[in-house]
C-alpha cells in the first residue's frame, strides 16, 4: 500500500443514529482522538429502533438511550445531522461522501416483508414495521393509524416483534399511559373494540423465537387471558431442544395450556400453533373482515406442510410481524435473498474486493435479528476495520465542518443539530410532565418535531 501524507483529523460520516451506527460511533471516537463523527439520520431524532421500535411499555429497554447518549459528550468531535435523508429524496450519497475519509452505512431494515397471501393488500392489513411505528410515534406514521373496531385481530409470527403487537394491543390501555405514547395513539387504544388477539404461530411450540422473558410477560397483563392452542402437541410431550431458552417456553407455554394466566380476563391473547394464512377476507369496502386459516403439520427438516384443513377467523386487522427486510443503498451492492450489504468485517464487498472507504454496521450488516446489545459487538468490528484502514484512505476533496451543512443545504436539507434535538427532547418532556407520571410524549408529527426542534434557535448553524 502507497503511503499517504498524514490526514488528520480522520473524518467519518455513520448514516444512520440507531444502535449500530452510535455504537459504531462511540467504539471510534474512544479509539482515536484524531478521529471526527458526523452522525447523520434521515429523522429528526435519533436512536432508531431504540425510539421507534421497543415498545412503549419496556422502560427499562428505553433506559439504553441513556448510554447512547453519551456518544455526543465530546462536542468537538462528533455531531448529530438529524432530518437528512441520504440517497432518494435527500443528499445523494456520493456527495456526501466527498467530505469524508469513510463512510459507514447503519440503515437498518425497515421494510416489512410479505406472506405473499391474497388479500394481503386490503385495508387493515398491515406490517409490524408500519403497526409498530405508528404506536411509536414515528414521523412517517402519524396520525390516527389503523381502525381497532372489531374485536378480532389477528398477528402473524413467532417472534419478539409479534408478542410486542399482542401486549400493545391486548393490555388495558391506562396501563399505557405512564408511557411515552402520543395522545392519539393512546386515544384509540382507549377507545378499542378489540378482545381477541390471535397469535398465528406457522410452527410448533418447540420452534418458536419469543425469549422467555417476553413470553412469560403476557401472564402479568392485568384483565388478559393468555390461551395456548397446540393441538395437543405439548400434553404428548415434544422432542426437548438443545436450547435453553426453547425448553423454557416449553415449560411456560405447556403450564398455560394446561391452566390459562388471566382466565375470565376481558381480553385474550390466544398463541395458535400450527397456524398458517393462506388468504386476507375482505368486506364489501375492500376492508379485511377475516383470515382463513389452514393447520399445518411439521414435515422433514423441521418444515411446515399444510394439510389442506381450514377455519376462518374473524378480524378487522391483520398484523404481519414476520420479520424486515434492508433496502439496497444506492452505489453499493446488495445480496436481495438476505436483504443485507455483503461485507467483510464491516468492509464492503464488491465483486469479494473491498470498496475503499464504505463500510456496514448493524441489520443493514448482518440481518434483522439481534437485541440492542447484539449492536455493541458488531459496531466494534466495523470500528476496528475502519480504524485499521483510516492511514491508507485518500482525503476527501472537500472540507468537512461548516462546509458539510452548507452542502445539505444546497439539496434542500436543513439539518437537526444535537442542540436541536435537545429542545426537543425538552418539549417531549415538558409534555410528559403535563400528562403526569411519565417521562415524555412524543411529538410525532415531522412538522411540530421541527418546530419544537428550531423553536427558540439563537443562531443560523
Ligand atoms: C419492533 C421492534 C422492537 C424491538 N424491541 C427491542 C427490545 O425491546 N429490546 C432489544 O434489545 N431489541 C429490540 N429490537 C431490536 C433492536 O431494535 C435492533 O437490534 C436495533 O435497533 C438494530 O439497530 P440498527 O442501528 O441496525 O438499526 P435501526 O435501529 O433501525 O437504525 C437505523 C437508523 O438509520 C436511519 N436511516 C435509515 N435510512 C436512512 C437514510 N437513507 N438516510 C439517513 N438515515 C437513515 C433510520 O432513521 C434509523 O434511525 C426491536 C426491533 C424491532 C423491529
Ligand atoms: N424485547 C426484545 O428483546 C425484542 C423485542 C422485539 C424484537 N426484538 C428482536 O428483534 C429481532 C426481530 O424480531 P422479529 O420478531 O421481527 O423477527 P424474528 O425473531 O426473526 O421472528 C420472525 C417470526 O416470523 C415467522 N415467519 C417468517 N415468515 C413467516 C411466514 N411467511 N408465515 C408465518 N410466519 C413467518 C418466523 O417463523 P419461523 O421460525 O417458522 O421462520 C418467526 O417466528 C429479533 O432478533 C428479536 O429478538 C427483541
Amino acid at each position: 500500500m502507497t503511503s499517504l501524507p498524514d490526514q488528520r483529523p480522520y473524518r467519518v460520516a455513520v448514516i444512520g443514529s440507531g444502535p449500530s451506527g452510535l455504537y459504531t460511533a462511540e467504539a471510534l471516537l474512544e479509539a482515536d482522538p484524531d478521529v471526527h463523527v458526523d452522525v447523520v439520520d434521515r429523522l429528526p431524532a435519533p436512536y432508531g429502533l431504540v425510539r421507534y421500535g421497543v415498545a412503549p411499555d419496556h422502560l427499562k429497554m428505553k433506559s439504553v438511550i441513556r448510554a447512547l447518549v453519551s456518544t455526543f459528550d465530546d462536542a468537538a468531535r462528533v455531531r448529530f445531522l438529524g432530518n437528512t435523508q441520504v440517497g432518494d429524496s435527500g443528499i445523494p450519497g456520493e456527495i456526501l461522501r466527498e467530505h469524508y475519509h469513510a463512510v459507514v452505512h447503519a440503515t437498518g431494515s425497515a421494510v416489512d416483508r410479505a406472506l405473499g397471501v391474497d388479500g394481503e393488500d386490503l385495508t387493515g392489513s398491515v406490517g409490524s414495521g408500519a403497526f409498530v411505528s405508528w404506536y411509536c410515534g414515528h414521523p412517517d406514521a402519524a396520525g390516527p393509524g389503523p381502525a381497532l373496531d372489531r374485536p378480532g385481530v389477528v398477528v402473524v409470527g413467532a417472534g419478539n416483534v409479534a408478542i410486542d403487537v399482542a401486549r400493545v394491543l391486548a393490555r388495558p390501555a391506562e396501563d399505557l399511559a405512564a408511557t411515552d405514547l402520543h395522545d392519539t395513539v393512546l386515544d384509540r387504544l382507549r377507545d378499542s373494540a378489540v378482545t381477541d388477539v390471535h397469535v398465528l404461530i406457522r410452527r410448533g411450540p418447540q420452534h418458536v423465537r419469543f425469549t422467555p422473558a417476553e413470553l412469560r410477560a403476557l401472564a402479568k397483563l392485568d384483565d388478559v387471558e393468555v390461551r395456548v392452542h397446540d393441538d395437543g402437541v405439548l400434553a404428548a410431550g415434544v422432542e426437548e431442544p438443545a436450547e435453553r431458552r426453547m425448553r423454557q417456553n416449553i415449560e411456560t407455554l405447556t403450564a398455560w395450556a394446561a391452566d390459562p394466566p388471566g382466565a375470565g380476563g376481558r381480553r385474550r391473547i390466544h398463541l395458535r400453533f400450527l397456524r398458517s394464512p393462506v388468504r386476507l377476507i375482505g368486506d364489501d369496502g375492500g376492508r379485511v373482515a377475516g383470515v382463513e386459516v389452514q393447520r399445518n403439520e411439521i414435515g422433514d427438516g423441521d418444515r411446515v406442510r399444510g394439510t389442506g384443513e381450514t377455519e376462518v377467523l374473524d378480524a378487522g386487522l391483520v398484523v404481519r410481524a414476520i420479520g424486515y427486510a434492508g433496502e439496497p443503498i444506492a452505489g453499493l451492492p446488495f445480496d436481495e435473498a438476505t436483504g443485507t450489504v455483503p461485507h467483510d468485517a464491516g468492509r464492503v464487498l464488491l465483486g469479494g474486493e473491498p470498496v475503499r472507504g464504505s463500510y456496514v454496521t448493524g441489520w443493514i450488516k448482518r440481518g434483522p435479528t439481534g437485541v440492542i446489545g447484539t449492536n455493541k459487538a458488531d459496531g466494534a468490528e466495523t470500528a476496528a476495520s475502519v480504524l485499521a484502514d483510516l492511514p491508507g484512505l485518500a482525503s476527501p476533496p472537500r472540507p468537512g465542518g461548516d462546509a458539510v451543512l452548507e452542502r445539505l443545504r444546497e439539496f434542500g436539507l436543513e439539518p437537526v443539530l444535537w442542540d436541536d434535538w435537545q429542545r426537543l427532547d425538552a418539549a417531549e418532556k415538558a409534555l410528559g410532565e403535563r400528562r403526569g407520571g411519565t417521562e415524555r410524549v412524543k411529538i410525532a408529527e415531522r412538522a411540530a418535531m421541527l418546530d419544537a426542534a428550531r423553536g427558540s434557535r439563537t443562531s443560523p448553524r
